[in-house]
């Protein structure tokens, strides 16, 4: 047995320990998850790209295949019902047959009428796992998502097993490819639309295999957070570029930015200072540390950064006292990574539910637990000139304390952020996005 075999063994083994476990102690017999259903357009006869469930990909690798099926009993082999219609219009996925595979009785089925055929009569203490597409209305469901049994799930989800981080691993490795040759594009003066090609070329990947939508801005469009576009025009200056761009390895993501300077040295500065406060954030990262204390060190350490740079005229402390650091920092310092890019139950309390508050003026943090062995987050501070967010610092108390000429002079550069993978160990953790680029140089 190879490496990568073991760990998938013991990987399967654990979800059937937990899936048992969590089964047990909600008094449901077996669970059915479900890869997912094509999404039709309206009136139209295309269907949107499809994304296969994070359950389902949790037990098996395969995440282009919808209305596939996994029935998860105790004491028994899970049953994955694999969907092979018979179709001349789409070629229909090949029955897989990996090392992973013998994990399963595994069944081709052409529909879902025959998928039903295969489960057991009944299926009132079976809870379905994922939307349920139309036809398992009449299937006799005991119930669909019971929080009893998904949110302990979910909960568990956050502890990786050596599997998933090896999976992970891989998925920094094609990202620090494709932002290695994104940066060389944005060097010889692409555009935002070339520089993307040249992401998915290096990566081998096509634009719907990607984990979320790449943000790759030029100059000003770094303000914008999420920004959307990818622009088939030539700016007529490059000033900067920041690219947030991630990979899937067997449904594993990654998230990584990077923010680039185009010749401006002072610019260059700037981003190596919030590169070395996102250092300093990572050696935080260990056991025990509560992400809560981490974002809000996050604050303390842009402002630091842009104390020191002149962009604001106050003190780090009163900077995150009187909410001036959100101005150039609005978002969460982190989230959790894995089978989703925001992974699930960042902020659950317990394995049954619940909320850990975000701090209060902090509402966009999607982390809020106390970190353990296992944890994937990413660490992604940023320092960005946001106009909306100028405008309304300029309007209040806030203003005083900003050094408006230095903000209008680094406009035109967007913003910066620098965003890392990080796998919690039993003392510290792993940068698995600094080991890929490492390991791609
Ligand atoms: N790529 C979205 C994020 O960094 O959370
Ligand atoms: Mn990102
Ligand atoms: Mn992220």
């Amino acid at each position: 047995m190879t490496d990568l075999q073991a760990e998938y063994a013991a990987h399967a083994a654990s979800l059937q320990q937990r899936f048992e476990h969590t089964l047990a102690a909600s008094g449901w017999q077996s669970a059915l998850v479900y890869s997912g259903s094509l999404t039709p357009i309206f009136r139209d006869d295309q269907t949107q790209p499809f994304r296969a469930h994070a359950w389902f990909k949790a037990w098996a690798p395969l995440t282009g295949v919808p209305d596939c099926l996994i029935h998860v009993q105790p004491g028994a082999k899970p049953l994955l019902l694999f969907h092979q219609p018979t179709d001349f219009w789409y070629e229909p996925a090949p029955l897989p047959d990996g090392p992973w595979t013998r994990h399963f009785d595994l069944l081709a089925v052409p529909d879902l009428t025959a998928a039903r055929s295969a489960l057991p009569r009944s299926l009132a203490r079976t809870a379905f796992i994922g939307e349920p597409p139309a036809e398992a209305e009449s299937w006799g469901l005991g119930a669909i998502n019971p929080p009893e049994l998904l949110l302990p799930l979910d909960y568990g989800r956050a502890v990786k097993t050596p599997y998933e981080l090896t999976m992970l691993r891989a998925a920094s490795r094609t990202a620090a490819s494709g932002h290695r040759a994104a940066a060389a594009a944005f060097q010889a003066g692409a555009t935002e639309y070339e520089i993307h090609l040249a992401f998915l070329a290096a990566c081998g990947l096509r634009e719907q295999e990607l984990p979320y939508n790449a943000i790759v801005a030029l100059n000003e469009a770094g303000a914008v957070l999420h920004y959307q576009n990818l622009r088939r025009h030539r700016p007529a200056l490059h000033h900067s570029l920041l690219i947030d761009a991630g990979t899937q390895f067997n449904g594993y993501a990654s998230d990584v930015t990077r923010t680039w300077s185009f010749r401006d040295p002072d610019f260059r500065d700037l981003i190596d200072a919030v590169d070395a406060a996102q250092q300093q954030l990572c050696a935080q990262v260990r056991p025990g540390a509560d992400w809560r204390d981490i974002h809000l060190a996050s604050h303390r350490a842009i402002a630091q950064v842009a104390h020191e740079a002149g962009i604001i005229r106050c003190s780090p402390d009163q900077a995150v006292e009187c909410g001036v650091s959100s101005v150039f920092l609005p978002h969460g310092i982190g989230h959790l990574l894995g089978l989703q890019v925001h992974d699930v139950a960042g902020l659950q309390k317990t394995p049954e539910g619940g909320d850990i508050p975000r701090p209060a003026g902090h509402p966009y943090l999607r982390l809020t637990r106390v970190l353990e062995p296992g944890f994937v987050v990413t660490m992604e501070p940023g320092l960005y000139f946001i106009e909306p967010l100028l405008a309304q610092a300029r309007g209040d108390a806030r203003a005083a304390l900003i050094n408006w000429p230095r903000v209008e002079a680094l406009r035109r550069f967007g913003g910066i952020r620098i965003e890392d993978n990080l796998a919690v160990t039993a003392t510290g953790s792993e940068n698995l996005t600094r080991e890929a680029f490492a390991a791609v140089a």
